[in-house]
């Protein structure tokens, strides 16, 4: 099978109900909080991408056995710090930052020397972030200048820490509540806002947590060194997975999409509010709480012009994962300039992806100003594309390649988009269900390029 798809047709409107595979943050908290709980947990509509079989392999090779049943994985806990690794243990986060930060916070008291490797995307991502806090909690951590791989020696001298989480990074956050579970006291941490599943987790799971917020920071409090019982969870649906094909309707002619049960948690849902502020048509309905999550079903519609934004930097953090799209409707379906600011995260992730989405915009023909980390998006609506297209994506990025599939078959042209691989780190029937909506994609050359 090559790694290229091709795509050289528009989509034909659609009109559909779909579902998306399930959310990647839950799936890889819910594995490794099950790793740490007292018994047996289950946990059904798990995410069966590398990203989150990755967590399943780490804590089998940390001593902790799992099964797979019928729709669900059975987790077996022995409680907080019962890895039982031989020592020099290599664990393989692949191309999850996200793995690769939280399991490092939860060996500070494994006293085992434990070396965390990654795949190329992930050895060019900081460490320092996770391994400043968890020094302080007192393990002994080498790197190489902070990048992986990362060698964490786990000590049974836990102190729980005080800590100011700057950057609005949920992997930092989630780094200091799972490093707390371990430390005798209490940790105090004062975070920027960002995704909150783990604090709902806590609470689910009655470890005890207490959050103040306010509208830019989170006061947490954890009381540590308290075991907590197995559990059962069924993972929703993923906002960022469903975003994409949000983006495809909002793109498309004369087409409606439903997306059923997705987790739309407030700190995810910044794509919502954002594309809403552009006059999109998008209701969330049929709203439930689960386990303290809410979850609704997400209807969309195809958009005329939209108006251009200033897009508050506070949502930044709530659609991080998204603001690649957002560039994609704010540069082809907006009639006018839209600026976001603070975009400097999004250099972080798998691939740069800000440098990508200015050079990817500019390719297509879009005007793009940037100074330092915010830009100017000159929104072209009339767009229709002719030329020939090939994204390379060198890092393998996921997002990059759905972006671009989105933009293939929503914009014209003729495209060679590499590495379809990637999508298996999060969302691995992300073509299938293209392809249910009508796209056409090609796997072999045909002659037009
Ligand atoms: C994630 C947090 C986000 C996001 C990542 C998943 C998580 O990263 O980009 O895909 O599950 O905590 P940051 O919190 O570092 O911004």
């Amino acid at each position: 099978m090559p790694r290229h798809i091709y795509i050289n047709k528009k989509i034909s409107p659609f009109n559909k109900e779909i579902e998306v595979s399930s959310d990647k943050s839950l799936s890889i908290r819910t594995v490794l909080l099950a790793s740490q709980a007292v018994g047996i947990s289950k946990i059904s509509n798990l995410l069966e991408s590398e990203d989150v079989l990755n967590a399943l392999k780490i804590i089998k090779k940390l001593g902790i056995n799992y099964k797979k049943k019928n729709n669900f994985y059975e987790i077996h806990g022995f409680g907080l710090n019962s890895f039982n690794p031989k020592n020099n243990t290599i664990i393989n986060a692949g191309n999850s930052g996200t793995l690769g930060r939280l399991i490092l916070s939860l060996l500070i008291k494994t006293e085992k020397k434990i070396k965390l490797i990654g795949d190329k995307s992930l050895s060019k991502r900081d460490f320092a972030r996770v391994i400043k806090p968890l020094k302080l909690f007192g393990a002994k951590i080498e790197s190489n200048k902070n990048y992986l791989p990362v060698i964490i020696r786990g000590t049974s001298f836990i102190r729980p820490i005080n800590y100011a989480e700057q950057i609005g990074s949920a992997q930092i956050k989630t780094a200091c509540c799972f490093g707390a579970l371990n430390a005798p006291g209490t940790t105090f941490i004062r975070a920027k806002k960002s995704r909150n599943h783990t604090e709902i987790l806590f609470k689910y799971l009655k470890i005890p947590i207490k959050v103040k917020s306010n509208k830019t920071f989170d006061l947490i409090e954890i009381k540590g060194l308290q075991q907590f019982n197995s559990f059962n969870y069924s993972i929703p649906g993923d906002i960022s997975s469903s975003s994409f094909f949000i983006v495809l309707t909002v793109l498309s002619k004369n087409s409606k999409l439903i997306i059923r049960n997705i987790n739309i948690n407030e700190s995810r849902t910044g794509i919502v509010k954002i594309l809403k502020m552009m006059n999109c048509k998008i209701i969330l309905k049929n709203k439930k709480i689960y386990k303290g999550e809410k979850i609704a079903d997400i209807f969309v519609k195809s958009s005329k012009i939209l108006k251009p934004i200033n897009c508050p930097a506070n949502l930044n953090s709530s659609a991080i994962d998204e603001l690649l799209l957002i560039f994609l409707v704010a540069g082809t379906k907006i009639k006018g300039v839209s600026s976001f600011k603070k975009l400097g995260e999004l250099n972080k992730k798998e691939s740069p992806r800000l440098n990508i989405a200015i050079n990817f915009l500019r390719m297509i023909g879009i005007k793009v100003l940037r100074s330092k980390d915010n830009i100017k998006i000159y929104g072209n609506p009339k767009l229709d594309l002719r030329g020939k297209y090939h994204i390379k994506n060198f890092m393998k990025d996921h997002r990059i390649f759905m972006m671009s599939c989105v933009a293939a078959l929503t914009l014209g042209g003729k495209w060679k988009i590499d590495d379809k691989d990637s999508i298996n780190t999060s969302f691995p029937k992300f073509l299938n269900i293209l392809k249910n909506l009508g796209a056409h994609i090609n796997w072999k050359k045909e002659k037009i390029l």
